[in-house]
């Protein structure tokens, strides 16, 4: 197992007010990752899969396309990584509260639309994500397994539920999802994988876990654009011919959303943290969720500025170096 330098050295922004004891201990790279595949989630799974990583599992959960398509374009993508040996285990199929809400409006039908791929070279492995969560982490020694989130967080509020312990044995979470300065994605105040299942979200935060925090604050400067993209296209590639595929149809609705130049790579960010922390900076902030408001269910109320008693329980992430994190996704796409 190979593991980062601590990921408390890499600096906070300058501006950032570090609350004693605003450090993480080091996340370890032994990772489960839980996904929703959608085109970012795919390229964050291909950074993963062609780096060295170790990853345990990949556990997927119904989010931008119902569970049926998100394991299926799971398994695709490992394929196109030459990844067949990462199980891959199917979990919830909606939230724990609810009923679904997707998002074929930016991922297209499938989920994966870009780059027409073959259908996967296997099935999925034999198990429920959620007690493959818990068998894993009892499994292992406290502190050796990640868990890197990039969709909504029934599976893991599920696996909160049937085993607690896992809690204090993670080494911590490193999850895409939520907003403060930047409000939401999917309603004004909600980003997609929190209002999909803002009770996991509720549960996953309060569960006492080293919880690293990727949101749109974020991830919204790290966006594809041409040039970007084109360097996907020169590495010569399949891996590289796919992503700018996927890119080409995934950047379209945000193009017109926000007028950007690119879409923004959300889930690529939660495993270029674990691969170089230092390209992120922010702030030990308490974050909670709200679950009962009808206006501003799935928010996530980010106490940036210290004004409550409410005690900090997640690393907000605000700034990244953008060109270091697509050299490094340009570096390790190129060596699949
Ligand atoms: O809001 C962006 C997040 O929702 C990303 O993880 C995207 O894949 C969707 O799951
Ligand atoms: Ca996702």
């Amino acid at each position: 197992m190979v593991v980062l330098a601590d990921a408390c050295h890499h600096d906070l922004a300058p501006d950032a007010l570090a609350f004693p004891g605003a450090r993480w201990g080091k996340m370890a790279t032994s990772i489960i990752i839980d996904t929703d595949p959608g085109q970012d989630d795919a390229v964050a799974l291909l950074l993963a899969l062609g780096s060295p990583l170790d990853i345990l599992a990949i556990t997927v959960v119904a989010g931008n396309v119902p569970l049926d398509l998100t394991v299926h374009n799971t398994l695709v993508v490992c394929d196109v990584a030459n990844r067949s040996d990462v199980p891959v285990y199917a979990g919830a199929g909606g939230p724990l509260e609810g009923v679904l809400v997707t998002a074929e409006y930016v991922h297209g039908p499938t989920g994966l639309d870009g780059y027409e791929l073959p259908d996967p070279t296997r099935h999925v492995s034999d198990g429920f994500a959620p007690d493959r969560i818990v068998e894993l982490v009892m499994g292992h020694p406290p502190g050796e397994i990640t868990l890197c989130t990039l969709g909504p967080l029934t599976n893991v509020a599920l696996a909160l539920r049937q085993e607690p312990a896992i809690a204090g044995r993670l080494a911590g979470i490193v999850m895409m999802g939520g907003g403060f300065f930047e409000g939401g994605n999917t309603t004004p105040a909600a980003e997609f994988n929190i209002f999909v299942d803002p009770m996991a979200a509720a549960e996953v935060f309060r569960a006492g876990i080293d919880i690293v925090m990727m949101p749109l604050d974020v991830t919204h400067k790290v966006l594809s654009n041409a040039a970007r993209v084109d360097a996907f296209k020169q590495l010569g590639n399949h891996a590289g011919e796919v992503i700018a595929g996927w890119i080409d149809f995934f950047d379209r609705y945000d193009r017109e959303k926000y007028g950007t130049d690119g879409a923004p790579l959300h889930d690529p960010c939660v495993i270029a943290y674990l691969l170089e922390p230092e390209l992120f900076s922010g702030r030990f902030c308490n974050v909670e969720i709200e679950t009962e408001s009808a206006l501003t269910r799935g928010m996530t109320v980010v106490d940036w500025w210290g004004v409550t008693d409410r005690a900090p329980n997640a690393q907000v992430m605000r700034e990244v170096d953008a060109d270091r994190f697509f050299a490094l996704l340009t570096r390790t796409v190129g060596m699949l």
